[in-house]
This record gives structure tokens, C-alpha cells and sequence, in this order.
């Protein structure tokens, strides 16, 4: 966990200290994981699969150790049940496509819940629509966690799928998803969970969970943009019909009729991001040498740190307080009137002292219209992050407020 291997950090913003405080929405990357990349178009770049020659068959070895790697890392029984995709986005929307095709029909219902990011209402949201399917919500409690009671009520016999978030991108706050699971399998539906809050800063592990599904992104893992999985029991995905269709998806084509290739090649038609899995593998190794229980202790130290500070500013409103987060707090801030300040004002304050948070609705406009905010000021953290900036952003922050009320 040294901050000397992450280059783009050792820098200056607007001449203060950059401190980067935005990890939620993308991490930044390590050396070793920029010097693969490197590796990778300097030495074997080749196209994968199917290639006789030397390069392609290393391009293909690197590609395939790495599904191994991430296999390993979720917990996942085999490499065929990790799907590469280009994200937590295309993984639910795989899902929500192929799962919709083989399994919902007018009248079923798929349960979210409150909290969820766009990319995991959308998907659900247009299968609903092509399907005359209903979506249902498990709502907050007033402390903004889940109601499971209300979750338990609205699992019924229509019930086909349930897709929820392990932590909440705005909240931070870790889900029962065990739980939730639980609970689901005990009515023979299986369950998605949107892993892309909680695969970079806590141990996941598939099989303990239970899960039947799971989607998360490599860029908010120090992987590079554009690669993702979407896990899924072998059972399940040998059942789904294939998402896109052209070339290593095939087993054979011809006119008459196309044939299938096996798992996991099924799901991924045309050339994958081979470099980016191999970089995201390299980024798994490093977040494994720091020790996933050391990262997810760190950032809860910090995130608890941060809470207690932010608690002390008058005027501070942090939502879900005292909830077990997972590197992420939203919090506005009131003068003394009650109005709110507006979240992009104290980001673009804070971001001219060196801060980087993100504020708005965090693609979570049902949230924050549960909220009743606009918007939120977001602070995430990585596994660089220390108790020092912490303090700047705390002294940055107090400074803001007092420009602004
Ligand atoms: C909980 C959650 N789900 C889904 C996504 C979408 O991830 P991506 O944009 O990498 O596809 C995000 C991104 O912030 C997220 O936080």
C-alpha cells in the first residue's frame, strides 16, 4: 500500500497537493499495472485464440491466466463461469439481456433496491418494458439501510430475479447481501449482485455467498477502463441464450445455421481487451501482495476516521451515518438557515485547494430523489489514501464552508 507506486498522485493540482479522494467513480493505477501495459504492445501484442503463431499463442496464455487470477479472486468454482465484459454496465446488461430472453414473460417481477446505480436499474428497467415485466423496489429504512422485512414481503411466486449492490456507490454502506441471497434461493430465485463498489475494497468470495451472479469493473480495481466480469454459476449460464453475436462466440457457421462455442467464450463475441485482462491480473496480484483483509481494515479505519471529523463541522449532514462502510461517505452541507449549499459549489472550492471528490447525483437519481437532494458531495477512498489527507480535506473543507455560508 505505497503510495510511490501510483505515479499520478506524486503531482500538484492548481499548485496544492493532489489529493484524490474520487476512487469510487475510478481508482488510479499502479506502475506495475501501467508498466504491463507497456510489457504487453512492446513484447507480445498478438490477436488471441485460434493463432498459430508464438505471439498469439502467449496473447492467449496472459489472457487466459488472467480469467484464472480473477476466478480465483472472486472464489469462483471454474474460469468458464468469469465472463470478461467491458464493464459492470455491459455485465448487467448482458444479463438483464439474456437472462430476460430465456427466462422473464408478462407478469414476472425483478426486485432491486433503493439504492442501486443506473447501470443496475436501466437493464432491468427496458427487459421490463420488452417484456411486460414488473420491476419492484425494496426500500430504505429511515437509517437508509435495507428493509428486509419489506424485501421478504415483496419476493413472491412471480418473482424471477433479484439484482442488488454488495456496498452503495453513494452511501458506502456494505448490503446483507448473504441475507438477501438467503432469502431469495429460499423461493427458488437466484440473485445478481453488482459487485462494483465492493470488489475493490473488501474480500469477495462467490461461493460463500451464494450468489448466482456477479458483475464488478477493473478501472475501480487499478486496472485499466474498459474490461469487467460478469460471473455466473455454470448452471445458469449454460441455460442463457448468447448476448452478441460474431466471431469466437461461433462453433460453427454456416448458412444454415450457427452453432455455439462453449462457455465462456459464448458471451464474447469479437476481439477482448487481452491486454487489459492481463493488466487487470497484474493489478489483482498487487492488491493480493497488500492483502485484500489489510485494504478493506485501512479504508474502514479511514472511512470511520473521515466520518468522526466530518461529524464535528456544523452543518455537515452525512447520510447514513454510523452505517459499516466500505470507502465511501456522501454528505452535504446546511448554513444556518437550512439551506443547502449547493454540492457542486463546495467540490469546485475543494478541487481549487486539491481535492478531488465527486459531487452530484452519482448516477443514482432515484436516491437522491429519496434523499430530497439534488445531490451529494462524494468522498471515496483507495487503498493509498491516508489519515494526513483526511486532514486536508477536512481544514480544505472548513475553508469552503466558510466562503460559501
Ligand atoms: C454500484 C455500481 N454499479 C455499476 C457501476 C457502473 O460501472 P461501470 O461504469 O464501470 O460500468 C458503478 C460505477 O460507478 C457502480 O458504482
Amino acid at each position: 500500500m505505497n503510495k510511490e507506486d501510483f505515479p499520478i498522485l506524486n503531482q500538484q493540482v492548481h499548485g496544492k497537493r493532489l489529493v484524490y479522494f474520487d476512487n469510487a467513480a475510478t481508482s488510479q493505477k499502479p506502475q506495475c499495472v501501467i508498466n504491463a501495459i507497456t510489457e504487453a504492445y512492446s513484447t507480445w501484442n498478438a490477436n488471441i485464440h485460434r493463432g498459430t503463431h508464438h505471439l498469439s499463442q502467449v496473447a492467449t496464455a496472459k489472457h487466459e491466466q488472467a480469467r484464472a487470477i480473477l476466478a480465483r479472486m472472486i472464489g469462483a468454482d471454474s474460469s468458464k463461469e468469469v465472463l470478461f465484459t467491458r464493464g459492470t454496465t455491459e455485465g448487467l446488461n448482458l444479463l438483464a439481456f439474456c437472462y430476460g430472453e430465456a427466462f422473464i414473460r408478462e407478469g414476472d417481477e425483478i426486485i432491486v433496491s433503493a439504492l442501486e446505480h443506473h447501470s443496475n436499474i436501466v437493464p432491468w428497467q427496458m427487459l421490463c418494458d420488452r417484456k411486460g415485466a414488473m420491476l419492484k423496489v425494496i426500500p430504505m429504512r429511515d437509517d437508509l439501510t435495507l428493509d428486509i422485512k419489506a424485501y421478504e414481503r415483496l419476493l413472491s411466486p412471480r418473482t424471477r430475479l433479484v439484482s442488488v449492490a454488495q456496498v452503495s456507490n453513494v452511501l458506502g454502506i456494505i448490503n446483507p447481501v448473504e441475507e438477501i441471497i438467503r432469502l431469495a434461493h429460499s423461493r427458488g430465485v437466484p440473485v445478481c449482485i453488482d459487485g462494483a463498489q465492493s470488489a475493490p475494497h473488501i474480500p469477495v468470495d462467490v461461493r460463500a455467498m451464494d450468489c448466482d451472479f456477479f458483475v464488478c469493473s477493473a478501472h475501480k480495481m487499478y486496472a485499466p477502463t474498459g474490461i469487467g466480469l460478469l460471473y455466473g454459476k455454470q448452471h445458469w449460464l449454460e441455460q442463457l441464450p448468447p448476448y452478441q453475436g460474431g466471431g469466437e462466440m461461433i462453433q460453427h457457421v454456416r448458412w444454415e445455421g450457427t452453432t455455439y462455442n462453449e462457455l465462456p467464450y459464448r458471451f464474447e463475441a469479437g476481439t477482448p481487451d487481452y491486454v487489459g485482462s492481463y493488466a487487470w491480473g497484474v493489478a489483482v496480484r498487487y492488491m493480493q501482495d497488500c492483502g485484500m483483509q489489510a485494504i478493506a481494515a485501512h479504508e474502514q479505519e479511514l472511512t470511520a476516521y473521515a466520518e468522526q471529523c466530518l461529524a464535528g463541522i456544523s452543518g455537515v449532514k452525512i447520510y447514513a451515518a454510523g452505517q459499516p462502510k466500505a470507502g465511501a461517505i456522501s454528505f452535504n452541507v446546511y448554513d444556518a438557515a437550512g439551506k443547502l449549499v449547493h454540492p457542486f459549489d463546495l467540490g469546485t472550492l475543494l478541487d481549487q485547494q486539491g481535492i478531488a471528490v465527486r459531487t452530484g447525483h452519482h448516477c443514482a437519481e432515484t436516491l437522491m430523489d429519496a434523499l430530497q437532494v439534488p445531490g451529494t458531495v462524494r468522498i471515496s477512498f483507495g487503498m493509498y489514501n491516508s489519515k494526513e489527507e483526511v486532514d486536508l480535506f477536512v481544514t480544505a473543507l472548513q475553508r469552503a464552508i466558510r466562503m460559501l455560508v
